[in-house]
């Protein structure tokens, strides 16, 4: 079972508020989008079975307000303790709507985790999260609870993964899977805090990039990330920092795989923030402000300022491979080789480009199948051309005819008027040139109507045509001045007749040719 698709707009960077940052929020300008509050510091809980049970901070509401110089207010909760085996707390979740109908979340989390236990008749309160055994039985727990949640909050719900310094030994599940199972179940989505899965990865020993490799990142909905400590043989998730290089490292590898991301905070201890520093802070901000740019609102392609030049320039990276003149020109001149209009990267890429021995490679491909088509359509000729009088004949065709389609009826015909030209000094080349030609005229019926055709031999065309179709090279070919008329309708095969100039009325059929070492198919005499 998939879950809905998590629609949350995407709002780009935002700093988890603690009082102590507000002259930072202030000064921070455009490169802090949101801000993300622990909705629970905005009321006091006077406890379950008080009523009114909440009492709600109006002070506290203002100086957010005047902080966040309005921009999004979005909710991060530490109060639900979601993963309580007890009672569900229902009427904290009412709390949250509340809060949301004041403020406009775009969207509110929670964490994955427990806090509250029961002790007796009371609640006890340990004031961290705990994990949960990533069991069957805590997807069962959660699930109902999830879609309660959702019913009650008309917004995207996020869960947030927990930090943990013990693992619960022999869970039915590793985290991933746990992860993916209750989103797909629940439809809830994942604050992805990447450093809590480096923290850890680190206390733990696993590694956090094949960690994320197995979550299902459609399900993120936002990402954390902040710094940490060491402490008596720990790394500690205490937002006491900037963020460490190894977590950058995962957000880049993650942040261009979530599609329904809205946005990256940053989480920092406001008691940590004179330590820390405005400077860092600030740097940091930028820093995800810019990976948040790049990834989720790419800058424009520099050719699509010039569509025209895409054009240009596949023109001259195909002639690179075909125009060995026009490669070498490259190689020797450089930019000033390169015919417009080309912006100055894609220039850069073909000057480059020409120096590759990739695109030798690629001439030999393109030539080796180029002639490949040649040898197909014109095996006879090709065959009484020695490979090396081909080889140049090829090469000084393709010199002036460049490739004009995959079509290579046509290239065919040019190259057997090339060699007409030529006029070599080749011993029944004319004669089998001539028939070849011919016979591509006729296979020009498929396309429409071909008119007959005629070719004069001066020598036996059943004996020099049959030897070449059987790969052999004709020697001493009887003379027999004669002419073949070809014709052809539609798919038909074309259909020859030998009209013989010394016994014009003489017929021999196809078999008895054969007999007389013949290969060449269909003609009658
Ligand atoms: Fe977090």
């Amino acid at each position: 079972m998939r879950s809905p698709t998590l629609t949350l707009p995407k709002l780009g960077v935002g700093l988890a508020y603690q009082a102590p940052l507000a002259p930072l929020l202030a000064a921070v300008g455009p490169d802090l989008d949101y801000v993300e509050v622990v909705p629970d510091i905005l009321w006091t809980d006077l406890g379950r079975t008080a009523e009114p049970r909440y009492v709600d901070d109006r002070a506290g509401r203002a100086a957010l307000e005047q902080a966040s110089h309005g921009r999004p207010i979005v909710a991060h909760g530490i109060g639900l303790s979601i993963g309580s085996a007890g009672e569900f707390d229902a009427a904290h979740v009412e709390q949250v709507e509340r809060w949301r109908r004041r403020l406009g979340f775009p969207w509110h989390s929670d964490h994955l985790a427990f806090h509250l236990a029961e002790h007796g008749d009371a609640l006890m309160n340990v004031g961290i999260t705990l994990p949960l055994p990533r069991d069957r039985e805590s997807i069962e727990l959660l699930v109902p609870r999830l879609r309660e949640v959702r019913q009650r909050v008309p917004v995207p719900f996020l869960l947030e993964n927990n930090v943990y310094y013990f693992d619960i030994p022999a869970c039915e599940m590793d985290e991933p899977t746990f992860l993916n199972t209750l989103c797909r179940e629940s439809g809830c989505g994942l604050v992805l805090d990447l450093h809590n899965v480096y923290t850890n990865a680190r206390n733990h020993g696993f590694d956090a990039g094949a960690m994320l490799s197995e979550l299902e990142l459609e399900h993120v909905g936002e990402i954390h990330v902040a710094g940490g400590m060491e402490l008596d043989g720990f790394y500690l998730d205490a937002h006491s920092d900037t963020i460490p290089d190894p977590v950058w490292s995962l957000l880049e590898w993650t942040l261009p795989r979530c599609p329904n991301l809205g946005g990256v905070t940053f989480e920092l201890f406001g008691s940590w923030f004179e330590s820390v520093g405005n400077a860092r802070i600030t740097a940091d901000l930028r820093r995800l402000r810019a990976l948040w740019t790049h990834v989720v609102h790419p800058a424009p392609r520099r050719c699509a300022a010039e569509p025209v030049s895409a054009l240009a320039f596949q023109t001259a990276l195909a002639r690179l491979i075909v125009d060995p003149d026009f490669r070498d020109a490259v190689r020797g001149d450089g930019v000033a080789a390169l015919p417009g209009p080309l912006t100055a990267l894609e220039a850069s890429r073909l000057v480059t480009i020409a120096h590759d021995r990739g695109v030798d490679m690629n001439r030999t491909l393109h030539k080796g199948f180029r002639l490949g088509k040649l040898r197909a359509l014109l095996p006879l000729t090709c065959a009484l051309l020695t490979p090396a009088r081909l080889a140049r004949e090829v090469a000084a065709f393709w010199q002036a005819n460049p490739p004009a389609s995959f079509s290579f009826l046509p290239e065919a015909l040019e190259f057997c008027a090339f060699l007409e030209r030529r006029r070599l000094r080749s011993a029944y080349l004319t004669e089998v040139l001539a028939y070849e030609r011919a016979t591509l005229e006729l296979e020009r019926a498929r396309f429409g109507p071909a008119p007959p055709q005629s070719v004069c031999f001066r020598h036996d065309p059943v004996r020099l045509l049959g030897t070449l179709a059987a790969g052999r090279r004709p020697r001493s070919v009887p003379p027999r001045p004669c002419l073949l008329l070809g014709s052809k309708d539609g798919d038909t095969a074309a259909r020859w007749t030998l009209v013989d100039a010394v016994t014009p009325s003489s017929r021999y059929d196809h078999a008895h040719a054969a007999d007389t070492d013949s290969g060449a198919k269909g003609i009658t005499t």
